[in-house]
Formats: C-alpha cells, structure tokens, sequence
C-alpha cells in the first residue's frame, strides 16, 4: 500500500481523458487498493485514477462515516440519469473550495469491479453525486470548471495564493 500525490488543480493533467483498463489484472488491484488508501487518508470521499496521475478509468468512492463502505468502479459508464439536484461539491484536487453544481438526481452505473465482473448500480443523493463527480474526472473535467470564468480566475488565484504562503 502507498499514499499516492494527488495532482492540484490547475494542474493540466487533470483535463486529460483517461483510457479503459483493457485487463483487470493484479496491477489494477493495487491501484485501487493505493488510491482507497491515498482517499482515505486525505479524506476524502471519492477519487478518480487520473488525480493521482495515473490515466486510467478507475475510481474508489466511500461515503459512509466510517470509512468502511468502499466502492470500485472499472470503465463506469452511467446508462441512465433522471432528476436534476444541485449539490455543495468539493475535490481534493481544489483543496479549499466549495461550489454548488447541478447534476443528475438518480443515477444507473455500469462498470466492472476488482475481479473484472460487470455490475450495475442504481444511486441517488450524496452517492449519486459523488460518482458523478468522480467520472468527470475520468474525462478531464474538474467541478470548477462548470463554474464562470470569473469565478474559476479567483479560485486559480486563490489556489496560487495558498501555495506560496
Ligand atoms: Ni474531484
């Protein structure tokens, strides 16, 4: 097991477009097991592979209290939305900045888990929204970038700020 860095935003890694995990292989399950690990510790409650700079359609989302309710996706694709829900939304690659973002309000995801099995999952509320936000990710789309260009300056320079200090 690592930590894993985990890339900040504007970095232009994170607007990249990850490719399939063509295998599920023993390489795979480390990733995954590296990227729980690295949300975890952050905490966070949801992180995709190409924040922690590896280009690949994976990510690792738990939104229990505990941190015991882990949940992979492989290749996730969402076959059916409804509703829409404007959510308070977050992201460990903008640390510091929250934002509203309108998503859908139900959601139903097809991916392959661990062992390279097809699944499908029905999801509303915070969980819906967290692989939402998560599959962005997946296809180099930040929250923030949903925001005005104004709004998405300040944080730039908010960010920048933060750094230095
Ligand atoms: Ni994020």
């Amino acid at each position: 097991m690592a930590i894993l860095n985990i890339l900040r935003y504007p970095d232009p890694r994170l607007h990249m477009v990850a490719d399939e995990v063509a295998e599920v292989s023993d390489d795979t399950r480390q990733l995954v097991s590296d990227m729980a690990e690295t949300m975890y510790q952050a905490p966070g409650i949801g992180l995709a592979a190409p924040q922690v700079d590896r280009l690949l359609r994976i990510i690792v989302v738990d939104i229990s209290e505990h941190q015991n309710d882990l949940r992979v996706f492989i290749n996730p694709q969402i076959i059916d939305k409804d509703g829409v829900r404007e959510c308070e939304e977050g992201c460990l690659s903008v640390p510091g900045i929250y934002a509203s973002i309108q998503r859908a309000e139900r959601i139903r995801v097809r991916a392959l888990d661990e062992n390279g099995k097809t699944f499908e999952l029905e999801a509303d509320g915070l969980l819906a929204v967290c692989i939402q936000h998560e599959i962005d990710h997946l296809d180099g789309r930040v929250f923030v970038d949903y925001l005005s260009r104004i709004k998405r300056d300040r944080i730039i320079k908010k960010l920048k700020k933060g750094t230095r200090s």
